[in-house]
């Protein structure tokens, strides 16, 4: 079959994997690859087992593996067969030398860059996927540029939204589509052949177009934004525990105000997954860069807030268990950053478990989808940690339950059953309230929700 498009994708990950699925689906006759420097990446997609969770994207890569979507390891010849380059690869936070622990590690993007260069044997769009400090097309131009021959690339940032767990409808239902470019004839050119791919399943209004720094610094800001939601309703909630206030009842109140919005007002044990902190803390570098103080220390705040509610709800866990966890059994449930995904990574889960097992505490951690990635997580911490997926069985013996996914499957859990295999006085440490606090409450559990008052049994 003679394909209209042919796109290439470099990096095989939690984006690059479901937004190229999305693209093979709604298109048909372009023809999608996605390449990848781990091998082992490669050959998860190309199994019946992905290497990423995401409800709806088996059905997706079912009826298009094989057939216009192919995950393969020879980088080098689809860079050369491929007009239209996707970068989707990772952008973590700079761990060695200037900008250690804040800027990013461009180091990825980089190599990317120079692999298309010296594989190249036609011009190319080349098109940042990934979260990139803005001016960072700038960067790739030059590299792309240092050729000998005839061969042109033109840059475009066009940042992807989608969140883990709802990556599908995102994907397939997105609130917008940014496409960044020049405003340079070829440029142009290039934002047109872009917009065509999207405007296959995407409303033309809901692509929009600007220039490419705005394109890269909006992905930013819009995490930034998105995670200070989260880190402002996490403060209140402080106030809330120190007020007899509720949050729901705060966040509700609040949220009611079309100005402001019910999303993203889930109080809980603070934000987690691989983006919101280093996508803040590159922001934070950036505007140190630039000799912004303020507004660095302003867009810090936001992660302290995050690193404050993780640490105040496991000292409220300690000091509720009448200050000792030694050889106490807690049942954590749920060690994904969110529901519906095994991600664990910069999960809240990681630094409150560490905690519990610094006190001694014998740790038992159960998730429907995490088990996997919470061993590696926690490979090298010495302690006492089982892994059980049934959590029923996880929480048995158990002196207290500590709730840190918002899993659907953890409302419906039968919370009798549960208080009755329990060791007593019962404890219930909700850092999602999800749960209905009062039922349990009734059954005999100590509960301890986020941002509401305790429900105790015992006498002050
Ligand atoms: P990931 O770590 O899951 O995937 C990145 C992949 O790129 C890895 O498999 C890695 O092996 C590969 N890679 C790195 N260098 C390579 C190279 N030179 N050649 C070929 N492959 C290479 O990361 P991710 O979660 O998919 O995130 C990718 C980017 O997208 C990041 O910038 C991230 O901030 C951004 N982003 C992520 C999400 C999300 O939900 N995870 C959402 C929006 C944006
Ligand atoms: C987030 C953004 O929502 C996406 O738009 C963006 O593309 C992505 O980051 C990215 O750049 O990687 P994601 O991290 O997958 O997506 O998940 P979110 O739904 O944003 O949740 C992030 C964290 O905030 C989770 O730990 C979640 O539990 C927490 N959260 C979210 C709350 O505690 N309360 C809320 O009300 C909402």
């Amino acid at each position: 079959m003679k394909f209209k498009k042919k796109i290439l994708c470099i990096g095989a990950g939690y984006v690059g994997g479901p937004s190229m699925a999305m693209i093979a689906y709604k298109c048909p006759d372009y023809r999608i690859t996605v390449v990848d420097t781990n091998p082992d990446r490669i050959d998860a997609w190309n199994s019946p087992e992905l290497p990423v969770y995401e409800p709806g994207l088996d059905k997706i890569i079912k009826k298009t593996l094989g057939k216009n979507l192919f995950f393969t390891k020879d980088i080098e010849n689809q860079i050369k067969e491929n007009d239209i380059i996707f970068v989707s690869v990772n952008t973590p936070t700079k761990t060695y030398g200037a900008g250690a622990g804040m800027a990013a590690d461009l180091q990825f993007v980089e190599k990317t860059a120079r692999q298309i260069l010296k594989h190249s044997r036609s011009s190319k769009i080349v098109i940042e996927k990934s979260t990139l400090p803005v001016k960072t097309a700038l960067a790739m131009e030059r590299i792309l540029a240092s050729g000998k021959g005839k061969i042109t690339f033109e840059v475009l940032s066009n940042p992807e939204f989608m969140a883990e767990g709802t990556a599908i409808s995102d994907l397939e239902n997105p609130d917008r589509v940014l496409i960044g470019s020049h405003e340079t004839k070829s440029g142009l050119k290039a934002r047109a052949e872009l917009i065509e791919i999207y405007a296959r399943w995407i409303p033309l209004e809901k692509i929009i177009t600007s220039n490419i720094w705005s394109s890269e610094l909006s992905k930013l800001v819009a995490n930034a934004f998105l995670a200070q939601r989260v880190s402002s309703i996490n403060s209140i909630s402080a106030l809330c525990e120190k007020t007899d206030a509720d949050i729901s009842e705060v966040a509700k109140a609040v949220g009611m105000d079309s100005r402001i919005g019910d999303k993203f007002l889930k109080a809980g044990i603070g934000f987690g997954g691989s983006c919101f902190k280093k996508d803040i803390l590159n922001l934070v570098y950036l505007c140190s860069y630039y000799s912004l103080q303020e507004v660095a220390a302003y867009w810090e705040s936001v992660v302290k807030i995050n690193e404050y509610q993780q640490e105040r709800f496991t000292a409220n866990i300690l000091k509720n268990m009448f200050s000792t966890l030694t050889e106490k059994k807690i049942c954590i449930l749920g060690f994904a950053f969110k529901a519906n995904t095994g991600d664990t990574r910069e999960s809240p889960a990681i630094y409150i478990t560490r905690k519990l097992i610094a006190e001694h505490a014998e740790v038992i951690i159960s998730d429907p989808k995490a088990l996997k990635n919470a061993a590696i997580d926690l490979e090298g911490t010495k302690g006492n940690v089982k892994y059980i997926e049934d959590p029923y069985r996880a929480v048995a013996g158990c002196h207290a339950l500590v709730i840190l996914t918002d899993w659907d499957l953890y409302r419906k859990l039968d919370f009798q059953k549960i208080y009755n295999s329990m060791a007593k006085p019962a404890f219930l440490f909700d850092g999602r309230n999800i749960v209905d606090h009062r039922k349990c409450f009734s059954i005999g559990f100590n509960v301890y929700p986020i941002g509401k008052p305790a429900l105790s049994h015992f006498k002050t």
